[in-house]
């Protein structure tokens, strides 16, 4: 019994040691960038489609890039493979009112908005991943429509998938 919680404190202790050392590489731009060991993780097994398991821990900084290009794309043209070719901005203000990272991350432990756009090889994969991608906008959707988040005042109505895809990016 008492080497059973030993063990399990050792446990939580390397994974708070994880956490927060993910922690630190969000927090500062330069050191995301001169991180080159995720690439070479990739690199390792070039032919490997990366598992369940692996996708749960993608480097937040894969995201920041996916994140950046969406938040763009709500005052700007979509760079998505199939735009609506009839975009217009879903922002009341598109010029002075966009919506921005700490409208949705409002936890001021990390500054999401110092969180540089730097694309990878790796987003190169997530990217290619149709599930992977639908699965992150649906939630950015979702919270962009929340009333408990700070990014639907700025909206002239709802968001939806079509708003920057021509057709159902699920399907094409
Ligand atoms: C409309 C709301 C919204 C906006 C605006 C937004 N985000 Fe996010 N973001 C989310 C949600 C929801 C998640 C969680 C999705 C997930 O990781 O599966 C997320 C996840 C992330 C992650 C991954 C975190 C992790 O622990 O892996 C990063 C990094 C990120 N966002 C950066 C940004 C940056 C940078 C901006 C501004 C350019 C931004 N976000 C704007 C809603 C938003
Ligand atoms: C505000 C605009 C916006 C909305 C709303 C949006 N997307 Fe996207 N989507 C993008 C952009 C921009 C990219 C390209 C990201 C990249 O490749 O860097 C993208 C890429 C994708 C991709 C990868 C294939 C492609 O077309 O590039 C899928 C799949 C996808 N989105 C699904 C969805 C789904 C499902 C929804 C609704 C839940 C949705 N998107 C809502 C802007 C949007």
């Amino acid at each position: 019994m008492k080497l059973r919680s030993l063990i399990w404190i050792g446990t939580l202790a390397v994974l708070l040691a994880g956490c927060s050392q993910n922690m630190e590489v969000v927090n500062s731009g330069e050191r995301l960038e001169d991180s080159p060991k995720p690439v070479a993780d990739t690199n390792a097994t070039p032919l490997a489609r990366p598992s369940a398991e692996e996708k749960s821990q993608v480097p937040p900084f894969v995201k920041a890039y996916f994140m950046h290009m969406w938040v763009e794309a709500l005052y700007s043209t979509p760079q998505n493979k199939h735009p609506n070719p009839s975009w217009q901005s879903p922002l009341k203000d598109p010029v002075d009112g966009r919506v921005w990272c700490t409208d949705c991350h409002v936890s001021g432990q990390i500054d999401f908005s110092k969180i540089p756009k730097i694309r990878n090889p790796m987003v190169d994969d997530f990217e290619k991943d149709k599930q992977f991608m639908a699965g992150l906008m649906k939630k950015w959707v979702e919270r962009l429509n929340s009333d408990e988040f700070a990014a639907k005042a700025k909206l002239k109505g709802p968001v939806t998938c079509l708003t920057c895809h021509a057709t159902n990016p699920e399907l094409d």
